[in-house]
């Protein structure tokens, strides 16, 4: 038998093709990093008739058991995306005793506590580089290079597709009709958005994250989250007058021992690292109290710099086998209390479409002003004579999202108001961050 590292994939799509790429251009580097070959054994997928490039026909399957039954294979790499059969095709390689290599951010967000334990339990290694921010270091960082920190907060732009839109929206004053319609032609938006825009993927990628940093058990349904459709040209005209743009944040930060945890779109100052991230790009701001505040920047898609970090894995694992060193336990993260909307706290941005006429101003600061929210700034910025309306634009100080949610609903119900566009978030200065 040869005394390669064998490597099966779960999946050979997108990211499956580029880790073969790779794979095949940089076989020889990579052995001299492990000091032993790296043989690509069997790859599943769905349609196996159907050929791929740089897999040989006859090592494709249909058939998962194909591949746990195969003992050269010691690292099972699972690309194949979406919760199951993934989870399950990854428990099955753990119990058989293979490490696992996976991209899979809904798998880990889900399940990752459960699938550590039992990596653990079978005494081989999970590793999950891949899974957020594509190419950037991310999970690395924070399990070694800042573990001395105390981690306060972590501040991304983990989609690239809504970094896209929201680009081109604050670049090109488009709507958000029209900047989608060019992400799905672009091939960066599926079909179906909805992950994207509504801030799933994100909220994954976050939780993810959150766990990490903060060692404590976080699922994507403590993440709040606010998508990005209702967002339009003006929002990012009147936040460009004010001093920001506008990104989908997602933002994890520890209280007093409970998590804050949210992915909305937020204005932030047009100074700040993160603002300037734009098109496809991913950046994750992490602050530590050793360290203080590093940005990890780059593609966080692709074929080929998802391959950078899913191969990095691989060597990681690679390396451990040649060395013959055992795998490290899991650590137990206790759950945590999740502080609800209601009572975060936030500078805020308010668009309010009223009725050009007197006293109007006076009600609406009213209302915010008995519900304890303080006026940062107010400007007029439109008045259409036509329609006999205006266009208030507010900032807030920090504010109790709980009272500003109640103060909104007054406005809302006052005869004199229109519509309540946009109400967001502003980072920094006592805000999300
Ligand atoms: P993809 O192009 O859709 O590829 C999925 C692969 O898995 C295909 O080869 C498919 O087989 C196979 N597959 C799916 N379901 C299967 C099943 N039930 N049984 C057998 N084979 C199955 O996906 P991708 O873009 O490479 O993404 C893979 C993973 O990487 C996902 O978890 C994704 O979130 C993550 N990721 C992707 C990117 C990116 O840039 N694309 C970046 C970061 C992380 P067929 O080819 O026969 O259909
Ligand atoms: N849909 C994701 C994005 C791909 O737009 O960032 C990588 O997870």
């Amino acid at each position: 038998m040869s005394d390669a590292i064998g490597v099966s994939l779960l999946g050979a799509g997108n990211v499956g093709g580029g880790v073969v790429a790779a794979l095949t251009r940089g076989g020889e580097r990579y052995a001299h990093h492990v000091g032993r070959t790296l043989e690509l054994r069997r790859a599943l997928v769905r349609d196996a008739s159907r050929p791929r490039e740089g897999i040989a026909p006859h090592l494709l399957t249909q058939d998962v058991a194909d591949i746990l039954a195969d003992d050269g294979t010691h690292i099972v790499v699972e690309l194949m995306g979406n919760e199951e059969p993934a989870r399950e095709y990854i428990a099955m390689a753990l119990r058989s005793g293979r490490h696992v290599v996976t991209a899979n951010k809904e798998v880990m967000a889900k399940c990752g506590t459960e699938l550590l334990a039992l990596a653990a339990e079978h005494g081989v290694r999970l590793l999950y580089e891949a899974s957020v921010g594509g190419g950037i270091p991310t999970i690395s960082p924070l399990q070694r290079d800042l573990l001395a920190n105390e981690i306060t907060a972590v501040t991304a732009i983990i989609n690239g597709t809504t970094n896209y839109m929201l680009t081109e929206m604050a670049q090109r004053g488009a709507g958000y009709e029209d900047v989608l319609r060019d992400a799905q032609q672009l091939g960066y938006a599926e079909p179906d958005p909805t992950a994207d825009v509504e801030g799933i993927d994100a909220s994954y990628k976050l939780a993810i994250l959150c766990s990490l940093a903060f060692h404590v058990a976080v699922t994507p349904d403590d993440v709040s989250r606010q998508g990005i459709a209702r967002l339009s040209a003006r929002d990012f005209l009147y936040a460009s007058e004010l001093g920001y743009t506008i990104k989908l944040l997602a933002s994890g930060r520890m209280e007093v021992g409970e998590l804050v945890a949210t992915v909305q779109p937020t204005l932030i100052a047009k100074d700040e690292p993160l603002a300037k991230v734009d098109g496809v790009l991913n950046a994750v701001q992490i602050e530590g109290d050793l360290v203080g505040r590093v940005l990890f920047e780059g593609p966080g898609a692709g074929p080929a710099a998802t391959a950078s970090a899913v191969l990095a894995d691989v060597l990681d694992v690679a390396r451990d086998l040649v060395a013959g060193r055992t795998s490290p336990v899991a650590l137990a993260r206790p759950a945590v209390r999740v502080r609800p909307p209601a009572e975060h706290h936030s500078r805020y941005y308010l668009r309010v479409t009223v009725s050009d006429q007197a006293g109007v101003l006076a009600k609406i600061a009213g209302a915010l002003g008995d519900n304890g929210v303080s006026i940062a700034s107010m400007v007029q910025f439109e008045a259409d004579v036509d329609a006999g309306t205006a266009e208030l634009v507010f900032t807030t100080h920090r504010a109790q999202g709980g009272s500003l949610a109640t103060a909104i609903t007054q406005v809302a119900a006052m005869e004199v108001v229109r519509e309540v566009g946009n109400v967001l978030p502003i980072d920094g200065q006592g805000g999300p961050r």
